[in-house]
């Protein structure tokens, strides 16, 4: 299921810059994952919505030859399109900034696929944005999540181990299986094609963990507390109607 991930992590250069470019659980992997429950062609308009660096996107690329908009809040598309230089998908990858919260600059009908990575939860967990984003998918099209999540939702019972990493954001953002298939089962215009957990959990984060970055430095605590005890990583896969 990961043959480019393992192809693409085994050359040297490929792995500094995979490290380089990581934001969370490799987004490579999850991408890669995600994307196996799916059919994806060279000829689909894909929009990667939270690409991050763009691992989504380079995935989608070179391992599919579609055409990705490559869109994110945080990073600058100028940082992207020089990363996407650097790896020759300039041709195929448009970055560009958006804000999902503040509406997307496309046409409706536009893409075949709305792809997103480690990404959704930060702006999703609202009863509007789901219904927000399904027009700018053609029908019979799908919108395609992997998020971080829970085994159970913890509510007020945060485990004493997880407290310390704990606070108003990753409360908000961080739910089970059962709390995102009860807000996305409220959305009008799709099918609910699949809500599961994910098997490349573990290996994505470890992943991450070896990164130099101060975030992923920070969550080496988090998730040895953690221990494989309450966490997963979650797939949403709906078919627009
Ligand atoms: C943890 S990073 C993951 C990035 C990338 N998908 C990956 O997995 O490497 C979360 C991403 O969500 C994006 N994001 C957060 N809120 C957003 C919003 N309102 N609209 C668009 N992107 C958003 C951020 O810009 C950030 O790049």
């Amino acid at each position: 299921m990961y043959t480019f991930t393992n192809r693409f992590i085994s050359n040297d250069k490929n792995a500094e810059f995979l490290k380089s470019a990581m934001m969370g659980p490799n987004a490579m992997r999850v991408a890669e994952e995600l994307a196996s429950h799916l059919d994806i062609n060279k000829n689909m308009r894909i929009l990667d919505l939270g690409c991050g660096c763009g691992l989504s996107t380079l995935l989608l690329v070179k391992k599919y030859g579609a055409f990705v908009f490559a869109a994110d809040l945080w990073i600058s598309p100028t940082e992207n399109y020089e990363r996407f230089k650097s790896v020759g998908i300039d041709d195929k990858a448009i970055p560009i900034s958006v804000d999902a919260t503040k509406g997307l600059p496309f046409a409706n009908g536009y893409f075949d696929l709305l792809f997103t990575v480690d990404a959704y939860h930060y702006f999703g967990d609202t009863a509007e944005m789901l219904p927000s984003l399904i027009p700018f998918v053609k029908k019979g099209g799908c919108i395609a999540v992997a998020i971080p999540g829970l085994k159970y939702e913890f509510g007020k019972n945060v485990p004493d181990e997880m407290k310390p990493f704990w606070d108003d954001e990753v409360a908000r953002t961080i739910h089970s299986i059962a709390w995102w298939k009860d807000l996305w089962s409220k959305a009008e215009g799709i099918d609910i094609v699949d809500i599961s957990e994910m098997n490349c959990c573990k290996q994505a984060w470890d992943e991450w963990l070896t990164c130099p970055n101060p975030y992923a430095v920070s969550d080496i605590k988090m998730m040895e507390a953690e221990g494989g005890k309450y966490f997963n990583l979650i797939r949403l896969i709906a078919k627009v109607i």
